[in-house]
């Protein structure tokens, strides 16, 4: 049996139940590309699951393989492959949201893109999830249309920095929550403005948006159904997901979103980054072999963008 190196655990827990060790390298099936990993994040889904607080979305046999976003080059191809050949530089997520946090993983060809030729693989890596929450959330759940406000909470995270230039886009105004040391930043994505949230009620400066999207959850979510216009959505990535019910006495929509991979959505966003429209940020890349220490920095909340993992 082939092995090769892998962030694995073994049982729920904390930071320390995850172990960088030799794992079977897997083998491509019918439509699947095996693909050498040049580089992968960390999304809060990866400790959240690391924890057990997804167990009852995700169940997988012990031991699992974390890790969602993936940037690499492909090793080999199972049959029926069509999109790529061996050599091809690729980037994505693949719909089990695990499996990424190791030297080579195995992901259907329809479920990933070639990378923006702009970027390098670690760069690339910070933006399947992050950008493909922020798309769905804004695009298909809320809909978001010209000239339209979105309030967005936790902008200066990996979905919400993405979220802002992919607003942008649109030619929407975008107002973003974050802590005063990420307003520049924030600026410099093209939000319209900032409201530090340890300082400012929003609920104080804002009203009618078009959208709100919550990157947070909690009483931030529940004190944001009054800044919404009537007809307006609030949707939310953080579960318990809201609900049209939730928000019935404002007379707003309540959604939630579960990212999905999209390989024509990953093309899309391959062009505007390409064309300089959309910038990731990788504030911090560690060897996968620190991956405790990834995880604990995530968990912290306040990182600005992403934390990469460089695998090789
Ligand atoms: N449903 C799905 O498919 C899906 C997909 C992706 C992500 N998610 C979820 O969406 C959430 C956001 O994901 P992410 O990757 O963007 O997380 P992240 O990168 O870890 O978010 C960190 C950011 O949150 C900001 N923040 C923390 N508390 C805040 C508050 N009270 N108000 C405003 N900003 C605050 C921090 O800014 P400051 O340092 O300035 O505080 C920091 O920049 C997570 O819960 C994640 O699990 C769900």
């Amino acid at each position: 049996m082939e092995t090769m190196k892998a962030a694995r655990i073994h049982s729920y827990g904390e930071s320390d139940v995850l172990v960088y060790e030799d794992a079977p390298r897997p083998n491509p099936n019918a439509g699947e590309l095996l693909v050498r990993v040049y580089a992968t994040t960390v999304n809060p889904i990866d400790w959240k699951l690391r924890a057990g607080y997804m167990r009852s979305f995700m169940d997988f046999p012990m031991p699992i393989t974390l890790g969602c976003d993936l940037a690499g080059i492909v090793e080999s191809v199972g049959t029926g492959v069509t999109k790529f050949k061996v050599g091809d530089a690729i980037y994505g997520m693949p719909q089990a949201e695990i499996g990424m946090y190791a030297e080579y993983a195995v992901v259907s060809e329809s479920d990933v893109a070639a990378k923006p030729n702009s970027l390098d693989f670690i760069a690339a890596a910070s933006v399947p999830v992050a950008a493909l929450t922020a798309w769905q959330s804004l695009f298909e759940v809320g809909n978001l249309a010209p000239g339209q406000t979105v309030l967005i909470h936790g902008a200066a995270g990996g979905v919400g920095s993405m979220a802002v230039q992919l607003a942008k886009t649109k030619g929407s105004q975008v107002i973003g929550t974050a802590s005063a040391n990420n307003h520049e930043f924030l600026r410099g994505l093209g939000a319209d403005e900032v409201i530090d949230y340890k300082t400012t009620r929003f609920e104080d400066v804002v009203k009618d948006v078009d959208i709100v999207l919550d990157l947070i959850g909690g009483e931030t979510r529940e004190r944001s159904w009054q800044v919404i216009k009537k007809g307006g959505s609030l949707v939310s990535t953080v579960p318990p997901f809201p609900s049209d019910k939730d928000g019935a006495n404002y007379s707003v929509y309540g959604k939630g979103i579960a990212v999905q991979p999209n390989a024509e959505q990953l093309k899309a966003i391959a062009t505007l980054i390409d064309t300089g429209k959309l910038k990731p940020l990788v504030d911090k890349v560690l060897p996968l072999s620190q991956v405790r220490q990834a995880h604990e920095l995530s968990q912290s909340g306040h990182v600005r963008g992403k934390i990469a993992l460089q695998v090789r």
